[in-house]
């Protein structure tokens, strides 16, 4: 969706379809304004609606407004401070009501008191324009019925306190929007299209289109290297395996350095330990958090925050074939750690164990990872909640203030030294797979065992990274869950 800004009284902004917020008893001047343009037909509808701002509610009305025939819709976002979560929802919702009228265009009005709040409001908006339109089309070859509005207008209720500020607040949303979108359709894409070999070479287009440092080590560098435990996790694919590193550097000198590593599972079958076909169905997403990784890349040059960004970014098949790795095969690690694996389906904690130590060996300041690490993540958190592990209390609570402007869910999940006897190896020096309980943690706490001085943050999407039923914002399927979070983190530093 293309996004056009505009300083135009509200009756000029244009649109098929005006949308306006209306919070409860709070001062409303976009719905007053119209209200007055529509004779009462604003406020009258509410009265007959019983219509107060509840969030989740809405109204619309439809008539000839400056004599031509449109719609206005006015949505509840309810009484309290007004966040990112619920004003995004609110335009999604706007924009699914285009959708499914055939609108060609949708204008929102943010309808703010303060010059922050109006800046906010103005990014959640296009945010939500873009990734409510978002869809994955690429292989339908018919056209849709429900086609999206292809123009979004963000417009002002009162004039705006800084349009060059707008205007700034715009082009990051639109590129953190992109960063989204692209983690999406990576996620998307089906695994007989994207082998890790063509994830490496969207990578490195990315880079070259991003000014982007790009370095790729295929098999034999990966073995060079010594980086064996990815190795064994391809060893079962005639597809091979690919190491990506990304770098981002600022044009001043950098104020920190911070290595995101994603897990690239191109696609999960299990292994020899496969998996059940209802499992298994879904795990092309596997490499969610290579996703989340390139999306964030992929905003920086417009985002420029002034960190210095490495991206490491293991990716492989985990497939069955004669030269596959059996359960009980003790594997040694870059980092020297020698690994016993038990359950050839936990090979998301193999992969990244040796991209944490290759991340380690950049002496970034801080280390944050992204994977579909674990379905117990899922059972203890649900699915739209990702948990988060870390060896940093103050990482984690910038992490989390990060997540909270973002407006994406996150919850803390403790290193619990009690389950670590769980992950201890009869013949190596640690095995793969926990106890029967706490999925999530023993996971954890076999990656920390390879980040060893480095403060890390551990992100396990397994839940939030891939809608199974699709929701305003987004369409069933890649959610890009991730990206908003780390852009804002990266901004804040
Ligand atoms: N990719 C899966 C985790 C997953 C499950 C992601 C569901 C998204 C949705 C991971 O590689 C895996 O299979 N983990 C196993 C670990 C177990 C064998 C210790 C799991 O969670 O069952
Ligand atoms: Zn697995
Ligand atoms: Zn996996």
């Amino acid at each position: 969706m293309k996004i056009i800004w505009t300083e135009e009284k509200i009756h000029r902004v244009g649109g098929d379809i005006i949308a306006i917020p209306f919070r409860t008893g709070g001062e409303n001047l976009a719905f007053e304004t119209l209200d007055k343009s529509t004779r009462q037909g604003l406020s009258s509808l509410a009265e007959v609606e019983k219509f107060k701002g509840q969030e989740d509610r809405s109204l619309i009305w439809q008539g000839k407004l400056g004599g031509r025939a449109m719609r206005i819709m006015v949505l509840g976002v309810g009484k309290d401070e007004l966040g990112p979560i619920v004003w995004r929802k609110a335009v999604a919702k706007a924009t699914r009501h285009a959708t499914a009228h055939r609108l060609r265009s949708i204008a929102v009005i943010v309808d703010a008191a303060s010059n922050e709040e109006q800046i906010n409001q103005i990014r959640w908006t296009t945010e939500s324009l873009i990734l409510a339109a978002y869809r994955f089309r690429k292989y339908k070859t018919k056209a849709g019925t429900q086609i999206p509005p292809k123009k979004g207008i963000v417009g002002v209720s009162r004039a705006a306190c800084d349009a060059a500020q707008c205007r700034r607040a715009i082009t990051k949303a639109k590129a953190a929007a992109a960063g989204v979108t692209l983690a999406r359709d990576l996620v998307n894409e089906p695994a007989n299209v994207l082998s890790p070999s063509e994830l490496a070479e969207r990578a490195r287009a990315l880079s070259a289109k991003k000014g982007l440092e790009c370095t790729v080590l295929d098999e034999k560098e990966i073995r060079k290297q010594g980086m064996n435990l990815l190795l064994a996790v391809a060893a079962g694919s005639d597809r091979e395996p690919r190491l990506i590193h990304l770098v981002y550097r600022p044009r001043n000198k950098p104020a920190a350095s911070v290595a995101l590593v994603g897990k690239g599972v191109t696609f999960d079958s299990g292994g020899l330990c496969v998996k059940p076909g209802k499992s298994m169905y879904s795990m092309k997403t596997d490499m969610a958090g290579a996703g989340v990784v390139l999306g964030v890349m992929s905003a920086l040059k417009t985002l420029a925050p002034r960190v210095e960004v490495h991206a490491v970014i293991p990716a492989t098949d985990n497939a069955i074939g004669p030269k596959a790795t059996r359960p009980g095969d003790v594997i040694k690690s870059l980092s020297g750690l020698t690994v016993e694996v038990l359950n050839t389906d936990a090979e998301g904690r193999l992969i990244l164990a040796d991209a944490l130590t290759y991340a380690e060996k950049l002496k970034p300041d801080v280390i944050i990872d992204h994977a579909t690490l674990t379905g117990a993540c899922l059972a203890a958190l649900g699915a739209q909640r990702a948990g988060v592990f870390s060896s940093d209390s103050e990482v984690a609570r910038k992490y989390f203030d990060a997540a909270e402007q973002a407006g994406e869910l996150l919850w803390r999940l403790p290193l619990a030294r009690e389950l670590d006897q769980h992950i201890r190896s009869d013949v190596a020096d640690i095995k793969n797979i926990g106890g029967q309980y706490g999925g999530a943690i023993t996971a954890a706490l076999f990656l920390k065992r390879f980040v060893k001085e480095i403060p890390w943050v551990h992100l396990d999407i397994a839940g939030p990274a891939r809608l199974d039923k699709g929701t305003h914002l987004s369409p069933k399927g890649g959610s890009g869950f991730g990206v908003m979070t780390c852009l804002e983190y990266l901004a804040n530093l």
